[in-house]
C-alpha cells in the first residue's frame, strides 16, 4: 500500500462531512474519498443486519478504490457493525462512538444528555460504553428521531428543526444536565441551533477531533502517513442528488470534487 493511498470514509449521509473537516484540518495534505450513502439513510431507524449490510458494502466499495484506511463517519454504523468489518477485512477500521467518557469524568451536575439515533442508542456496544462510565451518573438518552432527514435536505434553517431541537432538549434541561453528548455525526450541524436554545451552561460535545486523532495515530503506526505536499485529491461521491454536500461542502470548494455515482 502506497502512503498516497487515500483515506477513505463512509456515512448514512452527509453528516459524516463533519467528520471529514476534522480529519482535513489535521491531515491536510492526506487524499479523501467520502461516501455518502444519502439513498439508504437514515440508518439509525434501519435493523442492525441491514445496518451491517450497507456498511459492508460501503467498506467494500471503499476498498476497491484503494483506501489505506476506512473511518466509520457515522455512529449508528460504528455501534451496529465495526466489530464485524475489523473481522471480515484487513484494511484499519476507525470507528465512531458517542463521547460519553468526557462527559461523564468532567460534569459538575452529575447529569449528562445524549442526543443520538434509535439504532445507537440500542446498540450493544453503547450500552457497554455507557454502562462502563456514567454509574453514579444521571443519563437522559434522547433519540433524535426525525433530525437526520432534515440535515440530509439541508434544512438547517427550518423551524420544524428548531421545534424538534426545542423537545428533544427540554427534559435534559428539566435534569439540569451541564454536557450535551451529540451521538450522531450529523449533529454537529446542529450546534448554531443548539447554542441558541441551551443555556451557556450547558457543554456541547462531539467526536470529530478525536475522531481524526485517532486516524492520524494510526497512519503513523502502520507508517501510512503520506509525506506529499501538494494539494490533495479530496473526491465526494453521493448516491442522491449533490445539493446538500455541495452547500455543506462549499466553504472548501477549491479542490474539492462532488459526484453523484451509483455505489
Ligand atoms: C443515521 O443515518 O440515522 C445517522 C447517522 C449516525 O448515527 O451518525
Amino acid at each position: 500500500m502506497k502512503k498516497t493511498a487515500p483515506i477513505g470514509i463512509f456515512d448514512s449521509g452527509v453528516g459524516g462531512t463533519s467528520i471529514w473537516k476534522e480529519i482535513h484540518q489535521l491531515l491536510p495534505n492526506e487524499n479523501t474519498i467520502y461516501l455518502a450513502d444519502s439513498a439508504n439513510a437514515p440508518y439509525g431507524n434501519r435493523s442492525e443486519a441491514e445496518i451491517v449490510s450497507l456498511s459492508i458494502k460501503n467498506t467494500e466499495k471503499l476498498i476497491s478504490l484503494g483506501c489505506k484506511i476506512i473511518v466509520v463517519a457515522c455512529n449508528t454504523a460504528t455501534t451496529n457493525a465495526v466489530d464485524i468489518l475489523r473481522k471480515n477485512y484487513e484494511v484499519p477500521i476507525i470507528g465512531i462512538e458517542p463521547a460519553i467518557k468526557p462527559a461523564a469524568l468532567q460534569t459538575q451536575s452529575k447529569s449528562i444528555g445524549i442526543l443520538a439515533t434509535k439504532g445507537t442508542l440500542s446498540s450493544a456496544l453503547f450500552h457497554k460504553t455507557s454502562e462502563a462510565f456514567t454509574k453514579d451518573i444521571s443519563v437522559i438518552e434522547i433519540v433524535g428521531e426525525g433530525l437526520v432527514p432534515l440535515i440530509e435536505k439541508g434544512a438547517l434553517e427550518s423551524q420544524e428543526l428548531k421545534e424538534l431541537l426545542t423537545n428533544y432538549t427540554a427534559p435534559m434541561l428539566a435534569a439540569n444536565i451541564d454536557y450535551l453528548v451529540l451521538g450522531c455525526s450529523h449533529y454537529p450541524y446542529l450546534i448554531p441551533n443548539l447554542k441558541k436554545i441551551l443555556p451557556p451552561t450547558v457543554t456541547i460535545i462531539d467526536s470529530g477531533e478525536a475522531v481524526a486523532k485517532q486516524t492520524k495515530k494510526t497512519l503513523e503506526k502502520i507508517e501510512l502517513l503520506s509525506e506529499e505536499n501538494k494539494q490533495p485529491s479530496l473526491q465526494f461521491y453521493t448516491n442522491t442528488e449533490i445539493d446538500t454536500l455541495t452547500f455543506l461542502l462549499k466553504a472548501y470548494s477549491k479542490n474539492i470534487s462532488i459526484q453523484q455515482k451509483e455505489f
